[in-house]
């Protein structure tokens, strides 16, 4: 059942994207899923600890560039958005599971998750 409506909303989102630039369209697991930080020494972090939970359907965890989901969070404060990574965050583990991530990379993630950096 699932499968079946992922591939549907995937579909639809190339479908989408032959159509021109849309402002923000609802995305579908498996497009979640082909985001990634440009920086490659992010992306590896991102995706051995942050995807796991920002992209996976069924977890409280706001999806990756979902600006709905973080508009309320970005109002925190950036700071503020990066020390709930550092100490752990609801059902967020210390750390984002990311014991290699330096603060400065736990920033640049929150910022390419969070939409205010479209190409980190
Ligand atoms: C084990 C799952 C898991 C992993 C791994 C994880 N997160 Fe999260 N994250 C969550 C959940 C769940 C929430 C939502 C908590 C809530 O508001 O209930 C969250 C929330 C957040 C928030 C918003 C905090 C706030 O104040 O609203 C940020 C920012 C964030 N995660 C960044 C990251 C980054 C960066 C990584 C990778 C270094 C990461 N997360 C890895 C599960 C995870």
């Amino acid at each position: 059942m699932r499968r079946a409506g992922v591939a549907v909303v995937a579909g639809m989102g190339l479908a989408l994207a032959a159509c021109g630039p849309d402002p923000q369209p609802p995305r579908g697991a498996a497009e979640l899923a082909q985001l990634a930080p440009s920086n490659p020494r992010l992306a590896a972090l991102y995706a051995s600890a942050c995807k796991n939970c920002h992209t996976a359907p069924g977890v409280e965890a706001p999806p990756v560039r979902d600006r709905e989901a973080w508009t309320g969070r970005l109002n925190q404060g950036l700071p503020v958005l990066v020390g709930h990574v550092v100490t752990g965050y609801k059902a967020m583990p210390a750390g984002g599971n990311c014991p290699s991530c330096t603060p400065d990379d736990l920033t640049a993630l929150v910022r390419f998750m969070a939409g205010v950096d479209e190409g980190a």
